[in-house]
């Protein structure tokens, strides 16, 4: 059995990536209408052989759907997923949520009061790149982890701020965009509350919306997290490096196929292991930097594999009563409570504590 999908909204995201992804023999669910108030995609969507509908009463009125995908600019987020709910069916809305926590908290709110599902499509907690970092922690391969250092600069994946996405009101800005995934990503992988919040949050070029942001976030076992997303830099900083106290990693791309690992070795650790490190710095210095006292170098690209449209697998768990929802609204809030203290560090000077 496939479970029917109406999407509200039907532009690059949705007909770019949730048509296709809802179309493969793997996952259950089935496309069968768009609501859009523009003419060009209402006609993009009958072509793609969906029902179409110009305002959201016939879109609702024609119902049927098991599901309802909101993939509109961000600031229409937050009401369509309100109405979509209240007309009595479960949501996914795409990232961000919405433009701040206190509309995510409307949208909880909501879904409690019907009884209905609500979640957000966050993607990238099904980048390969990602499950491979998440992995090697969860491995030990680095010992305990100290600092994960997550960033995207232009030249590694970023986007430009075109239409909407270059306006305040409409929920642009890059620490929305993309920030939004990145911090989604470090807050699951970290897996312990957050403790405090400090972030430059900078527009360079754009008019109205940030381009720079840099999040840093510490959690109660000590661990350090920072985002740095930089959408006019030229220069491609690894997207990963991981420091612990064994060792550290690094994935130099989106994809990246393995991490590359240098850890002291287990001999160096049990014998003198700020010797190794010293040993290590010496070596680096004088010599060939493939010769390096007391640590091993090595790949490392274990996953659990997987992909962006495991999401909806889940979902389709969750649908039939088999599976825990894995990106839940709880989340989801405290994703968005942190980019408000992140906006609020920035704009105030100040370090934000939970
Ligand atoms: N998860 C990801 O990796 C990812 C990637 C890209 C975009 N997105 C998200 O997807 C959403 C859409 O982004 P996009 O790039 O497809 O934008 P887009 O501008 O290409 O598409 C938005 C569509 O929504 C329609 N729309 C706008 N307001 C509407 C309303 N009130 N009712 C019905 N339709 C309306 C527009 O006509 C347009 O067709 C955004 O929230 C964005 O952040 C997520």
């Amino acid at each position: 059995m496939a479970y029917k999908v109406g999407f509200i909204g039907f532009g690059g995201m949705i007909s770019g990536y949730h048509l296709g992804a809802i179309r493969r023999d793997d996952v259950p669910f089935e496309a069968v209408a768009a609501f859009d108030i523009d003419p060009e995609r209402r006609e993009a969507a009958e072509k793609a052989g969906l029902a179409v509908y110009s305002t959201p009463e016939d879109f609702f009125e024609a119902g049927g759907y098991d599901l309802v995908v909101v993939g509109t600019a961000n600031n229409y987020h937050c009401e369509m997923v309100c109405r979509a709910l209240e007309a009595g069916f479960n949501v996914m809305v795409e990232k961000p949520a919405a433009r701040n926590a206190g509309e995510v908290r409307k949208m909880i709110e909501v879904s409690e009061k019907t009884g209905k599902l609500f979640t957000v499509h966050q993607n990238r907690r099904w980048d390969p790149d990602f499950l491979m970092v998440k992995q090697a922690l969860a491995d030990g391969v680095i010992g305990k982890p100290r600092v994960i250092e997550s960033r995207i600069h232009s030249a590694n994946g970023n986007g430009d701020m075109y239409g909407w996405r270059g306006m305040k009101d409409h929920g642009g800005g890059m620490l929305l965009d993309w920030g939004v995934h990145m911090l989604d990503q470090l807050l699951w992988m970290a897996g312990e509350p957050v403790k405090t919040v400090s972030a430059n949050v900078l527009s360079y070029w754009s008019e109205e919306v940030d381009d720079y942001a840099k999040v840093i976030l510490t959690f109660e076992s000590g661990l350090v997290a920072q985002m740095e997303v930089a959408t006019y830099s030229p220069i491609p900083l690894p997207r990963w490096v991981v420091t612990g106290d064994r060792g550290a990693f690094r994935a130099d791309e989106i994809g990246s196929p393995a991490l590359n690992v240098r850890r002291i070795t287990e001999d160096s650790l049990s014998r003198d292991p700020v010797k190794a490190f010293e040993d290590f710095k010496v070596v680096e210095r004088l010599q060939s930097r493939h010769r390096i006292a007391g640590f091993e170098e090595f790949s490392y690209n274990k996953t659990p594999g997987g992909g962006w449209h495991s999401l909806y697998q889940n979902l389709a768990g969750v649908l039939a009563g088999t599976e825990e929802l894995i990106v839940k609204p709880c989340q989801v809030l405290r994703c968005l409570e942190v980019i408000d203290a992140a906006f609020r560090s920035s704009e105030e000077g100040v370090k934000v504590t939970f």
